[in-house]
């Protein structure tokens, strides 16, 4: 028997042991459970501790809190901690907003690469090579302005030795003749080749997408170019000067914005005004320094540093204004031009002597930039001093 006994137990080999293996085990198991029981009742406790912290901390982030309400009591008295508080204000309502991903609107609308060409000319840089890129906004109907433009200043295509290039950005016209005005403008666009048109719909109130449209062009299509201009449709402009400007020693060749600089302009918050600015929009009373929107300079190196502060810049009507915010926001100066007299802006009473001098003026109507401009274009000298003695 004992031999059989040791002869099962052989058999099964360890499975023959003490009969207190078993106790031990059901003892190591209940450890083992009341572990897991441990581990979970940790696990709830901790996730419900984040949910709940989480919960607590969401309102703190959303946007649409009105922040600024508090702004038009702006102490007077005071107004440097005042500032201060609108910085740091700024720096969390500028974090990037994401609208409306349906129509791919992102940041904001004003942010350019919401939008895509139309009507291109991707390789004009690349074939021409200009020094000088010159762009004009200008409404879609806006035929009159766009073919004196073309016979006047825009027609300049080489100026002391440097390519120059000029193009009309224009986005979607509106209204019920819409279709047909984009047919001429296809047309039109046929024949000169100086169109560039963006899917945003082309509103006074849409300035601004236009000229950060033109920043995103000129980074993508003309970046090797040295210098660029927004210039509008009813300006006259003097490439000849401008580039002789250009010339002058001193001219910075890179972060450089010059033009008619504006410093300390109040907001305009009266509603029934063209410029009216929400605080919402715009919570402090004055502009940072800005370059009329008619007519400025820059090197080419600013439309990439425009493009991308303006995902964290948001958006103003005031298309000049919203410059001024980016150039702001990327710690950089406006220059002063080095004659102001250049950059006119106040129309007077035409004088060929005086006039021959500046880089921009306004005119009153197309008509009157052609008849300046073929005045100023006669052979005999501008000025009676210039006349060969
Ligand atoms: C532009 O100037 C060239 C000559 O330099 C002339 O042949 C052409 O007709 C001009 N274009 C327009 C639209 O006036
Ligand atoms: C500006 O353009 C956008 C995009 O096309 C459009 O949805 C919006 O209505 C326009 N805003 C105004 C005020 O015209």
């Amino acid at each position: 028997m004992g031999d059989e006994e040791a002869g099962l137990c052989g058999q099964v080999l360890n499975k023959c042991v003490d009969p207190r293996y078993h106790q031990r085990k059901s003892l190591f198991y209940s450890l083992f459970q009341f572990l897991l029981l441990l581990c979970l009742l940790f696990g709830i406790l901790g996730y419900s501790m984040i949910r709940r912290s989480v919960s607590l901390r969401v309102p703190l982030y959303h946007p649409d809190q009105k922040f600024f309400q508090w702004n038009s009591r702006v102490d007077q008295d005071n107004p440097e901690p005042e500032d201060e508080k609108i910085k740091d204000i700024l720096k969390i309502r500028v974090k990037p907003i994401v609208l409306a991903p349906p129509e791919g609107i992102q940041y904001h609308q004003g942010y350019p690469m919401n939008y895509h060409f139309l009507i291109d000319h991707k390789d004009v840089c690349k074939t021409k090579n200009p020094f000088l890129v010159l762009m004009t906004p200008v409404a879609p109907k806006n035929v009159r302005a766009r073919n004196v433009i073309r016979q006047t200043w825009g027609n300049e295509t080489l100026v002391q030795d440097k390519v120059v290039v000029h193009l009309f950005m224009l986005g979607l016209p509106g209204g019920s003749d819409s279709e047909e005005v984009q047919q001429s403008l296809n047309e039109e666009n046929l024949q000169y080749q100086d169109l560039i048109q963006s899917n945003f719909m082309d509103t006074y109130r849409n300035l601004t997408i236009k000229t950060m449209v033109i920043m995103h062009w000129l980074v993508t299509r003309c970046p090797e170019a040295a210098y660029a201009v927004k210039v509008d449709s009813d300006m006259l402009l003097s490439v000849e000067n401008l580039l002789s400007m250009l010339k002058r020693p001193n001219i910075p060749k890179t972060n450089y914005l010059t033009g008619s600089i504006r410093r300390n302009r109040p907001v305009v918050r009266s509603k029934t005004s063209k410029w009216y600015v929400s605080e919402e929009m715009y919570p402090k009373p004055e502009y940072p320094p800005y370059p009329l929107g008619w007519v400025y300079l820059f090197s080419s190196d600013l439309p990439a540093k425009l493009v991308e502060i303006s995902k964290s810049v948001n958006y103003c009507e005031m298309e000049d204004a919203y410059i001024g915010m980016c150039m702001e926001k990327l710690e950089l100066d406006l220059s002063t031009p080095p004659d102001p007299s250049l950059f006119r802006i106040d129309y007077s009473n035409y004088d060929r002597c005086k006039f021959s001098k500046f880089i921009s003026y306004n005119v009153g109507s197309s008509d009157e930039l052609k008849e300046f401009w073929t005045d100023l274009k006669r052979p005999e000298p501008p000025c009676p001093e210039n006349k060969p003695v």
